[in-house]
């Protein structure tokens, strides 16, 4: 039987390794975390993060070939094959401050890997890491490894947020870098083999260490510009009566084009997208490549933009002050159907309007308040200018009330903002919601999710994001 140990159970180690032990019933896999609440709760009937499909998942598998656990040190020292799926946040100090990858937690377990082995090992990548991190985990494991033989492969994630389970049954493809030796092709090839229990051959891509590392930076650098290409069409739109949904239609008909990641936002969010970008830019410039690295920075500028571009015309339009009025606040989530708020454009949305003295009521389906608050009152990274350690932090808990349904957070406001795309957002009795507002009731959909000319009839003043008042 194979053993494979996961370090790392969060959003991508926890459903990737449910889905493996789903489809290979003759592998066992053991997902391992430093964290005790993270793992006694995927073994509870609360698993820690929330994602459709997933608890079905885990219930089928867990206790027969799938196992949490906190003993890292035995589950690894046991394991053919380990995956490394720890977070790799953006280094808030020192060298590369602001953009580059911090691989604290990566290192640590490199080093605890080579501590214990006693057997050979094949030691994946699977969370995202800057180019050329493989040779350095390759350097930390065979300057410690007693004689014994590790094969790094470079296997990245491209599974999203609230779709992970059908990522992970129906991949567009599977990417596995090695290094181009008969050792390294034979870990290749016993990595391949796990995949090719549910994922048709082709689909499994192998490429050297190097260009698979890479690739997944590019793929999360090219769909988030994208989203700023699209958004920085929102506000031409919004200046010229042109509606940016009719031009992503026509735009995304070419089919070099495509339809799919063209829908104009308040701006995306996500663990990746401005991570995996400040990452790009960071390897460009230590490469003497600055004219590549301000192209890609330019993505995340105007996703910083279309935020402010959002405060702004919501203070605009309500006659330039916002102070002390009751603004609900719809989603909070960095996209629908999940419950993680990391990068959420909500996050700068909501301190935005706080520092015009608003009152805010927040309601999000999966957010729980305390992650909210915690949110709002954390400093943000400057990733420009990492010294300042810039906007100050939000201090005024008592503009914040957060609630349980949409109703209470829109009751007495005189704008609702709604900022995740949740389902539940969509069939709102919206005739009930007019009658608790004060008059005249906006709503800012930074999502576009609302049938406005429907909303227009009730009474609202309806704005949409691309599209003139
Ligand atoms: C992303 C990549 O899609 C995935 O392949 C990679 O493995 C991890 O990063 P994720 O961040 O989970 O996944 O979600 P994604 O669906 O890509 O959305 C990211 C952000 O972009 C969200 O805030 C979303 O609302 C926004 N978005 C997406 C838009 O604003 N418009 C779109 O058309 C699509
Ligand atoms: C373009 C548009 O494709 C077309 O829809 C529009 O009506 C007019 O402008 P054209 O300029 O004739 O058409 O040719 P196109 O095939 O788009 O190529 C433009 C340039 O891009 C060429 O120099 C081509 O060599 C280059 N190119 C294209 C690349 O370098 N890489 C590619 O992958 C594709
Ligand atoms: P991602 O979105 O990349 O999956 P998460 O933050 O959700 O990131 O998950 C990373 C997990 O890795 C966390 O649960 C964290 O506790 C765990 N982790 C970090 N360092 C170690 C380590 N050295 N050993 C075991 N687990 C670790």
């Amino acid at each position: 039987m194979v053993e494979i140990c996961c370090i790392g159970a969060g959003y991508v180690g926890g459903p990737t390794m449910a889905v493996i032990a789903y489809k290979c019933p003759s592998v066992e896999v053991v997902v391992v975390d430093i964290s005790k609440p993270r793992i006694t709760a995927w073994n509870s009937e609360q698993l820690p993060i929330y994602e459709p499909g997933l608890e079905d998942v885990v219930k089928k598998c867990r206790g027969k070939n799938l196992f949490f656990s906190t003993e890292i040190e035995k589950h690894v020292a046991k394991a053919d094959i380990i995956f490394v799926s720890v977070n790799t946040p953006t280094k808030t100090q020192g060298l590369g401050a602001g953009k580059a990858a911090d691989l604290t937690y990566w290192e640590t377990a490199a080093r605890l890997i080579a501590d214990v082995s006693k057997s050979a090992k094949i030691v994946v990548e699977k969370s995202t890491v800057p180019v050329k991190t493989a040779e350095a985990i390759e350097k930390i494991l065979t300057h410690n490894s007693k004689g014994i033989s590790f094969q790094i492969l470079s296997n990245p994630e491209f599974l999203a947020e609230g779709t992970a389970i059908d990522d992970l049954f129906n991949p567009d493809r599977v990417l596995i870098g090695g290094r181009e030796t008969p050792d390294g092709m034979k870990a290749v090839k016993a990595l391949k083999d796990i995949y090719a229990h549910w994922v048709p051959e082709e689909r499994i891509i192998c490429t050297n260490l190097w260009s698979a590392e890479l690739s997944k930076l590019a793929a999360n650098a090219f769909l988030a510009q994208r989203i700023s290409s699209v958004n920085a069409m929102s506000a031409l739109c919004e200046a010229t009566g042109a509606d940016v949904s009719e031009v992503s239609n026509a735009v995304g008909k070419d089919t070099r084009i495509g339809p799919k990641f063209l829908n104009s936002s308040v701006g995306f969010g996500g663990s990746c997208f401005q991570k995996d970008i400040l990452n790009l830019v960071y390897i460009c410039e230590c490469n003497g490549l600055p004219q590549v690295a301000n192209y890609w920075k330019q993505v995340i500028k105007v996703n910083d933009y279309q935020k402010t571009r959002f405060v702004n015309r919501v203070v605009s339009s309500m006659f330039n002050t916002i102070a002390n009025k009751k603004i609900a606040i719809l989603g909070f989530s960095f996209k629908k159907d999940t419950g993680d708020t990391r990068e959420t454009p909500a996050i700068d949305v909501c301190r935005g309007l706080l520092g015009d003295n608003a009152q805010l009521s927040i309601y999000d389906p999966q957010v729980p308040e305390r992650q909210i608050r915690d949110d709002l009152s954390k400093r943000k990274l400057d990733w420009e200018h990492p010294g300042h350690a810039s906007s100050v932090s939000f201090s005024a808990p008592e503009q914040v009330s957060v609630v349980t349904d949409a109703y209470q957070a829109t009751k007495g406001a005189h704008a609702i903002c709604i900022l995740t795309e949740w389902d539940e957002f969509r069939s709102l009795n919206f005739q009930r919601i007019y009658d608790s507002m004060p008059n005249p009731a906006y709503i800012f959909d930074g999502r576009n999710i609302v049938d406005v000319e429907k909303l227009r009839k009730i009474g609202f003043v309806v704005y949409s994001i691309g599209v003139t008042e």
